[in-house]
This record gives structure tokens, C-alpha cells and sequence, in this order.
């Protein structure tokens, strides 16, 4: 019986690039919705970026760009690196949609007609120079428990205690360094523990894995504490309705945001409703892949919600663990912190879904890529197992046999086994236990293998006489060959269509691997794989080393949450390293899609070079040409989305129209060094 089923995988930010985590989890979810096409469901696929929070208000700032601009250049490159690793998403939405904003109100609105919304006022750190409430992690002070310093405001580094950001000793803005004060506020929660039971049966019944199930219980347990589902103005993000300056939270809008991407992908079909995923009595599917990072979210608020406001429960929350690299968290200053856009740059995308393949279980542990067993496992196994059984016997084909395959398989039991392995591989697929079904993939591979060595057709063929039976061994082992591709086609796509184009055949289903090919003419073939190589893997290493030395450079300790930490002081040592030079103002221009920038051409004595500056607001850039001004001339360049910056100029001032560089007729010349 055909299934419909609506897949998604996790929504990622709009603040930071796509990098190896969420590939990991993309390409998990896309093996599991290329399988089910092939097994002949309807499925769609659907994504989006996370665009709302403070995170992306402050980084739309500190770049010198609206908002809107920030999250449309970053679903940009956000949809076209998901789609350089083939992942086939049917939409890539946004979570700043109208379509999510009019679902995100309705969710919201009959909650509340269901009595579960209520109001009650909170205490929170607001910072008095930037004029907001800052999230927990942008505070930080001493811990309240042990009083080691610089602890953010949820939990200590040091001892571990949890706490609210109020009770921090001597708190500090990470944004302004200004010192917060304790205000109130009215926030709007959502009651989740009218849910609690329908949560446990929904649980129970199957919704998640085991060890995920266990989690919950100890959550259910301790009993559920309403939600908190308001922020104050300022935030990006959608106005509760019935509020002037209140904002939805962006976990309340982020998971209706796969709703929104259907609801969007489907005003262009009529083959499908969105009631028929959604209504309460829907027969169709729902699946999410997430990390284990978010499971509070999917498998408690979410149902809640989706109960609360008259839709359908999730079928199924598949959770996986995080990546980590060579044993540890990946990094930016050791280069693994790799971007999606640097991998492709010199890799293949399907080594990457190849190895992570072998990875993919139904666990939640975290999962080690280890850099030595990437490069074997890619070589040995795609190259050195699956397709050395094509390059072994096409060769004859094409050139013996003008292409054809035999009229009969010599080994119809081989083939039968080959075939029975169907269900097996279709079972673990479909528990995403990938690492296993690549595991009986490539012990078949081997199989075939050893038929073509015992077979020995390259001896054969020197025998006139043997004619026949090597046409009918190559003939054989392509069989196997195809009927292999079938089965490691979800991982491979791109592969399987090389390999559908070489034997000359319509795109593998799955129950092509219960069929042969005979009296067939196949095309020449042509190398379908190259091998891996482990120098080029080293240069993506280096690149994205590269990459963090400018990216430190942004103004953007601010949202980076984890990786800097604020400190109110430099050393006199640090002061010494930066390079200051006189330069003159040669060109300035405006940045399209920039309302803060001017992109700056200036000459710092001996050369010329490009700065993009937020100065935008004080300078007509007309008036900068011929003036001067003062560059930190050793900073590491900084690719922005504009262009490369490489340096800053310094200015002083309140902001705004009040921006000061340094007066043109001070006597300075371009390159002096500034002592
Ligand atoms: N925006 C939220 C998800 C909202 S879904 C309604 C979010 N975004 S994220 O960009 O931080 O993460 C997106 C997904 O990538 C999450 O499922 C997360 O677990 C996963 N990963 C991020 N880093 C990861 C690893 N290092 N390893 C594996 N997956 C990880 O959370
Ligand atoms: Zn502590």
C-alpha cells in the first residue's frame, strides 16, 4: 500500500552558515525520503530557515542590514549548499512567511480559546544601553553558587548549578558591557501540563525512539512547567495578535514553520491537501528528523501545540546524536568547523553521504568522523568494492560484445540471493539503520566480487572457445552490480544515475532489484567514481581555518554564543599587535542591499585596498573621497557578503549622522604609521 509522508528536517538558523552537523542531519533525512520514493510512496520533503530571535536582529546590525536582507542572502546560500549535497528537499522555505504567521496566530488563538494561555509578569535583566532584554546567553557575571566569573546566565561552566540570569553577582551585558537592571514584564505562557497524558500515550505508542522515550519520562515525571512563549519588543520575530509589542518566542513559530513550508509548497499542487497531512484524522504520515539538542521542543511543546489547536501528532520524531571530529567537538580554530560551501569547493558530496551512511543508526549517541577512516572507507568500499565490479566486466561487454549482455545469467541462485536481500535492506532503511544496511550492501559487494575473481573472465578470453561464457559472467556481474545500486541508491544518487546511464536503463526503483537485465545493450563505460584523496580533504581543513581568521574579525562576539567570550580589557601586548596607517579615501560607493555600509577604496601609502565601513549613516560618500582617515591595517581580511574587507577604519563619535574620521588637513600622509 502506497504511504503519503511529510518529512522535515530541522530548521537551521539564519545566523550562521550550513556546516558538517547539519549535513549529517540532512543527509539522514534525505537517504530515509529518497528510499521511500524509490519503495514507491508519496513523500515531501520540506525545510526552512529559522529566521527569528535577538540573534538575527543584532547580526542584521552589526553587518549594517536590515533583517530581511540578512535572512534572504542566507536562505540563499542556505537552499543552494543543501542542494550542492543533493539533499531533495521539495521546498526550503522561511519561517518569516505570511503563510507562518497566519498558522503561528490560529495555533496561538485557539490555545488560548482552549484556556491554555495565560499571563504572568517576569523578571529580567534589561540592558539600558541597547535597550533590550537579553536572552540568557547574553549576560554574564559571576556564579552565584561557587563566584567563578563570567559565567552566562542559565547555568555554571565551573560547579554546574543552574539559575536564573537574575542571580548573577555583578552581571554585565555581553552586548554593551553596561551593567542590566531587573525589570518586569508581562509575558504570555502556554500550559502544557493539561497535556502530559495524551503526551505519554502518544509516546508510548511508538512516536519516538526508546532512549528517547526514557528522557521524557524522567521529563513527564518531574511534572511540566507552563511555556513561555512571549518576548518583548525589541525582537524579530511575528506580534502576538491582541498585543501592541509582544512577539511570539521563536520556538513557538519555528516548528509551525514546517507547516507554513507545506502550505507554501502546496499553493503551487493540487495533488495533495494540507488537511490531508494535518487534520486530526489524517491517514498520512508525519515524520521529523532532529537532533537530540531539540527533543524537549518536538516531543513535548510540539504535540502540545499541535493538540492544543486541533491538528494531528507527529507519527514519528527520529532523533540522532552529534557529529564530533577526530574525537572531538568541532573547531574553528583546528579547521572542523567545516562549512557546507567549503567542502564542496574540493569534495565530492557523496563521499560525505557515503561515510556518514556508515554512521546512521537509530541511536542517539554522538558520532566521530575521523578523518583517516573517511578517506578508507570512501576508497575501499564505493570504489575498490561497488564499482570495480562494473569496471571489471563493462570493459569486455562494450568491447567483445559490441555492448550486449547475454540472452541467460549463468548464476540464477547467486542472482535469487542477491534479490531476497530486499526486505532486509528495506527494514533497516527504514528504522534509519543506514550503517547496517550499508553493512549487508557492501558484504554483498564483496559476494559479487569473488564471483568475478573465481570466474576469471580475463583469462577466459583468451580462449576462443570461452567466448560464450564470458559474455555471460560480465553479463552476470553487471546484474549483481545493478541490483546493488538499486539498494545504495538512496545514499549515492548521483552515482546511481551515472550507473543508470552507463547500463542504458530507465531511474532504479527498489523493485528493480528483483529483476535482471539480459539481451541488453549497455553504453560504454566511462569511470564512475573517482577515488578520495586524503591531501584534498586536508585542503578543505585548511580553508576553513582560513575562514575563522576572518570571520573573528566580525563585530559578532555579540551572537556568536559559545565560541568568544567578552572581556573588558586588552594588554598592552595585544595593543601593540595592531598596525595602525594614515589612508586616504580614493573611492567610496554604496553597497546594494547595505544601509549602513559604504564599501571604501583606500590608498594606504604604498597600495590600495577595499574596506567595507558602516558609515553610511554619517557620510555622503561623495564628501569621503580625498579625505583621511586611519586603518587598522593588519586585520585579517573578512569576506563579507559584499566582498572582501581588509581592514577597518577607525572613527569616533555617538553614531548616527555624528561619525568622526580624522581631519583631512591634520598633515597626516597616506601610510604614515599612527603611533
Ligand atoms: N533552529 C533550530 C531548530 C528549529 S526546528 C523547528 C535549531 N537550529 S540549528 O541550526 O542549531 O540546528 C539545526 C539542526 O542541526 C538540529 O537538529 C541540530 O541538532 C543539528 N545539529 C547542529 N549541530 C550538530 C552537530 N554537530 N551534529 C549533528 N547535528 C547537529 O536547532
Ligand atoms: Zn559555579
Amino acid at each position: 500500500m502506497s504511504r503519503r509522508i511529510l518529512v522535515t528536517s530541522a530548521l537551521p538558523y539564519t545566523t550562521g552558515p550550513i556546516h558538517l552537523g547539519h549535513l549529517f542531519e540532512h543527509t539522514q533525512t534525505d537517504i530515509w525520503v529518497r528510499f521511500q520514493r524509490m519503495r514507491g510512496h508519496q513523500v515531501i520533503y520540506v525545510c526552512a530557515d529559522d529566521t527569528h530571535g535577538t540573534g538575527t536582529m543584532l547580526r542584521a546590525e552589526a553587518q549594517g542590514i536590515t533583517p530581511e536582507a540578512l535572512i534572504d542572502a542566507m536562505r540563499e546560500e542556505h537552499a543552494r549548499d543543501f542542494s550542492g549535497f543533493l539533499i531533495s528537499h521539495d521546498a526550503y522555505y522561511t519561517t518569516h512567511s505570511e503563510e507562518n504567521r497566519e498558522l503561528s496566530s490560529l495555533m496561538y488563538e485557539r490555545a488560548k480559546a482552549a484556556g491554555h494561555i495565560f499571563n504572568n509578569d517576569v523578571a529580567q535583566l534589561y540592558d539600558p544601553e541597547k535597550q533590550l532584554f537579553l536572552a540568557d546567553r547574553f549576560v554574564r557575571g559571576s556564579c552565584p553558587k561557587c563566584g567563578t566569573p563570567d559565567q552566562p546566565g542559565d547555568n555554571c561552566d565551573a560547579c554546574g548549578a543552574t539559575y536564573a540570569a537574575t542571580d548573577l553577582v555583578e552581571p554585565k551585558s555581553a552586548l554593551s558591557g553596561a551593567a542590566p537592571e531587573v525589570r518586569s514584564s508581562e509575558h504570555y505562557f502556554f500550559d502544557l501540563a493539561p497535556y502530559a497524558e495524551d503526551l505519554r500515550a502518544w509516546i508510548d505508542g511508538g512516536a519516538v525512539q526508546p532512549e528517547v522515550a526514557n528522557k521524557l519520562a524522567e521529563w513527564l515525571d518531574a511534572g511540566l512547567k507552563p511555556w513561555d512563549i512571549s518576548r518583548d519588543a525589541p525582537y524579530f520575530g511575528f506580534v502576538i495578535p491582541g498585543t501592541k509589542d509582544k512577539y511570539f518566542y521563536v520556538w513557538l513559530d519555528a516548528p509551525i514553520g514546517y507547516m507554513a513550508a507545506l502550505k507554501h509548497l502546496l499553493a503551487t499542487r493540487n495533488d495533495v491537501s494540507f488537511d490531508d497531512f494535518w487534520a486530526p484524522d489524517s491517514t498520512s504520515e508525519v515524520h521529523h528528523f532532529i537532533g537530540k539538542d531539540i527533543i524537549n521542543f518536538h516531543c513535548l511543546f510540539w504535540p502540545a501545540l499541535l493538540q492544543a489547536s486541533g491538528f494531528r501528532k507527529p507519527t514519528k520524531v527520529h532523533a540522532h546524536g552529534f557529529i564530533t571530529v577526530n574525537g572531538t567537538r568541532m573547531s574553528k580554530s583546528r579547521g572542523t568547523f567545516i562549512e557546507a560551501a567549503t567542502y564542496l569547493e574540493h569534495l565530492s558530496p557523496e563521499y560525505l553521504r557515503y561515510y556518514y551512511a556508515t554512521k546512521i543508526s537509530d541511536g542517539i549517541d554522538d558520532l566521530d568522523i575521523s578523518f583517516d577512516d573517511f578517506v578508507q572507507r570512501v576508497n575501499s568500499d564505493l570504489v575498490g568494492k561497488l564499482v570495480n565490479i562494473a569496471s571489471r566486466c563493462a570493459g569486455f561487454i562494450t568491447k567483445q560484445f559490441d555492448g550486449l549482455l547475454s540472452e541467460q545469467l549463468p548464476e540464477p541462485e547467486l542472482q535469487a540471493e542477491f534479490a531476497a536481500r530486499s526486505e532486509a535492506i528495506a527494514a533497516l532503511y527504514e528504522q534509519s539503520n543506514t550503517s547496517k544496511a550499508v553493512r549487508e550492501i557492501m558484504a554483498l559487494a564483496d559476494r559479487a566480487n569473488q564471483y568475478v575473481a573465481q570466474a576469471e573472465p580475463w583469462n577466459a578470453i583468451k580462449d576462443p572457445a570461452r567466448r560464450d561464457e564470458v559474455q555471460a559472467v560480465c553479463s552476470q556481474g553487471l546484474n549483481l552490480f545493478r541490483v546493488l545500486m538499486a539498494y545504495i541508491k538512496p545514499i549515492v544518487p548521483k552515482l546511481a544515475e551515472d550507473a543508470e546511464a552507463f547500463l542504458g536503463i530507465a531511474p532504479l526503483t527498489w523493485a528493480d532489484s528483483q529483476t535482471t537485465l539480459t539481451a541488453h545493450r549497455i553504453n560504454p563505460f566511462k569511470a564512475l567514481f573517482a577515488r578520495m584523496e586524503r591531501k584534498t580533504l586536508d585542503a578543505v581543513v585548511e580553508a576553513s581555518k582560513q575562514a575563522d581568521a576572518g570571520g573573528s574579525a566580525e563585530v559578532q562576539a555579540q551572537v556568536q554564543e559559545e565560541e568568544e567570550t567578552v572581556s573588558d580589557t586588552i594588554s598592552i601586548d595585544d595593543f601593540a599587535k595592531v598596525q595602525l596607517r594614515v589612508a586616504r579615501v580614493v573611492a567610496a560607493d554604496h553597497v546594494d542591499g547595505a544601509d549602513k555600509l559604504l564599501k571604501l577604496t583606500l590608498d594606504v601609502g604604498d597600495h590600495q585596498r577595499t574596506v567595507f565601513s558602516g558609515i553610511k549613516s554619517a557620510y555622503d560618500p561623495a564628501d569621503l573621497v580625498g579625505q583621511l582617515t586611519v586603518v587598522v591595517a593588519n586585520l585579517a581580511p573578512r569576506k563579507m557578503r559584499f566582498g572582501t574587507s581588509e581592514g577597518m577604519v577607525l572613527a569616533a563619535g555617538p553614531g548616527g549622522s555624528d561619525i568622526f574620521l580624522i581631519r583631512p588637513d591634520s598633515g597626516a600622509e597616506p601610510g604614515m604609521e599612527v603611533t
